[in-house]
């Protein structure tokens, strides 16, 4: 049976939250924000471990009771980086084709339906794939000067979410092939490989907290009232 293992990169500094505190730890509803996004797995029977990234320098870690949680002081100068440096980490304790779940930490409303929904829909996948939703806005390129050089056609476009599930190996290999080109998710680098990920219909819930703005909106989402 395979395993079902998530790693968590929390090794960012946010910057774009303009904010002196990395954006994982900062204060929702009474908790580190990352705390929020552990617990979502550590609810989920189906996972076996759950590994959280740090930054070595990290001082602003506080850990939630959670049994099946383990800390890798092992984060790098990129996500990308970071993830790897986590699954060298764990090399000796996961096979080649168990399942790693790459989650962002800034990530604190996925539900469990979802969860379940994309561990149902891979399970049987022979690569494995992300929580994805289509391009609901119209795209415009824009000029050095920011006015509207064109339109790009949507058709076909996806905004990537995570969790992104691979088999264990597979992804190791992927990122080690990528290696300095800095991929911004794990599926980028599968792609590499040549592969092709599956598409997961994720929803909107799902977002990723990245301006001060969103802290407010994943406050209401986790409340129930979005
Ligand atoms: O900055 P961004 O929102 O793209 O970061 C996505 C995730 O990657 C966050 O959870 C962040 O902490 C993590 N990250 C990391 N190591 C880095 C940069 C980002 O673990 N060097």
């Amino acid at each position: 049976m395979r395993k079902n293992y998530v790693l968590i990169p929390a090794a960012g500094s946010g910057s774009r939250m303009g904010s002196g505190l990395p954006k994982q730890y900062l204060p929702l509803l009474g908790q580190p924000l990352i705390h929020h996004t552990i617990a979502i797995f550590a609810a989920h029977p189906a996972i076996e471990q759950i590994f959280v990234v740090l930054s070595p320098e990290d001082v602003d870690w506080t850990a939630p009771a959670c049994e099946r949680l383990t800390v890798l002081r092992c984060g790098g100068d990129t996500r990308a980086a970071s993830v790897l440096n986590g699954l060298v980490a764990i090399g000796g304790l996961v096979d080649s084709l168990d399942w790693v779940l790459v989650h962002d930490a800034a990530r604190p409303c996925l539900s469990q339906q979802l969860l379940e929904h994309l561990l149902d829909e891979l399970q049987h996948d022979v690569v494995g794939g992300l929580l994805a939703v289509p391009v609901a806005d119209t795209l415009k390129r824009a000029t050095r000067d920011g006015r509207v050089d064109h339109t790009e056609p949507r058709e076909g476009l996806w905004r990537a979410q995570t969790p992104q599930m691979f088999p264990y190996g597979l992804l190791r290999q992927a990122l080690q092939a990528m290696d300095a080109n800095a991929p911004t998710d794990e599926s980028q680098a599968v792609e590499f490989l040549g592969h092709a990920p599956r598409l997961v219909l994720g929803d909107g819930h799902n977002l990723k907290v990245t301006y001060p703005e969103d802290l407010l909106m994943a406050e209401m989402i986790l409340k129930g009232n979005l």
